[in-house]
C-alpha cells in the first residue's frame, strides 16, 4: 500500500520506527517530513499527508506529533481525509473498518515503539466494510463534510 507519513518535532523520533515497520511490512513509504529535529508547526506535515491522501498520491496517511492531536486537527480539514488519535489497537483497525479512517495520528511523546508498530499495523491491516450501516454514517459524515 502506498503511505504517507509526516511529524513535527515532537513525533520526530518515533517517525523512524513508523517508517521502518512500514518498509519492512512491504508498502511504499513516502515520508514528507520533517527531516530534522527542528521546531516544526504541525499543521505543515498535517497539510502534506492529508492533500496526499485526498488526492489518491497515497492511500493512507501516517501522522505524528507531540500528542497526536495538533496533527488529527489540522489533518481532518482536508476534505477526504479522515484522521484520528488511536493509542490502542482496536480503535486503529476498527477505525478503518467502520468509519473508513484513513489516516492515523500518534502521539510521540505518549506512545513507544513497539505499540506504535501494532497500532500501526492494526490500522494497515483494516479495510472499510462496507456494510450498509457503515456506508449510510459515511454518507452522513460526507454530507457535514459539504455543507449539506
Ligand atoms: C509541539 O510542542 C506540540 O504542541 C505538538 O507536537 C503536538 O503535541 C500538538 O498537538
Amino acid at each position: 500500500m502506498r503511505i504517507g507519513v509526516g511529524t513535527d518535532h515532537g513525533g520526530f523520533v518515533l517517525k523512524e520506527t513508523v517508517v521502518r515497520v512500514l518498509a519492512e511490512a512491504g508498502h511504499d513509504v513516502t515520508d514528507f517530513g520533517t527531516h530534522e529535529e527542528t521546531p516544526t508547526d504541525y499543521p505543515d506535515p498535517a497539510r502534506a499527508v492529508g492533500e496526499a491522501v485526498a488526492s489518491g498520491e497515497v492511500e493512507r496517511g501516517v501522522l505524528l506529533c507531540g500528542s497526536g492531536v495538533g496533527v488529527c486537527v489540522a489533518a481532518n480539514k482536508v476534505r477526504g481525509v479522515r484522521a484520528c488519535v488511536c493509542h490502542d489497537t482496536y480503535s486503529a483497525r476498527q477505525g478503518v473498518e467502520h468509519d473508513a479512517m484513513n489516516v492515523l495520528c500518534l502521539g510521540g511523546r505518549i506512545v513507544g515503539t513497539e505499540l506504535a508498530g501494532e497500532l500501526v499495523r492494526a490500522f494497515l491491516s483494516g479495510e472499510f466494510t462496507g456494510e450498509e450501516r457503515h456506508r449510510r454514517r459515511l454518507e452522513k459524515v460526507l454530507k457535514i463534510e459539504g455543507g449539506a
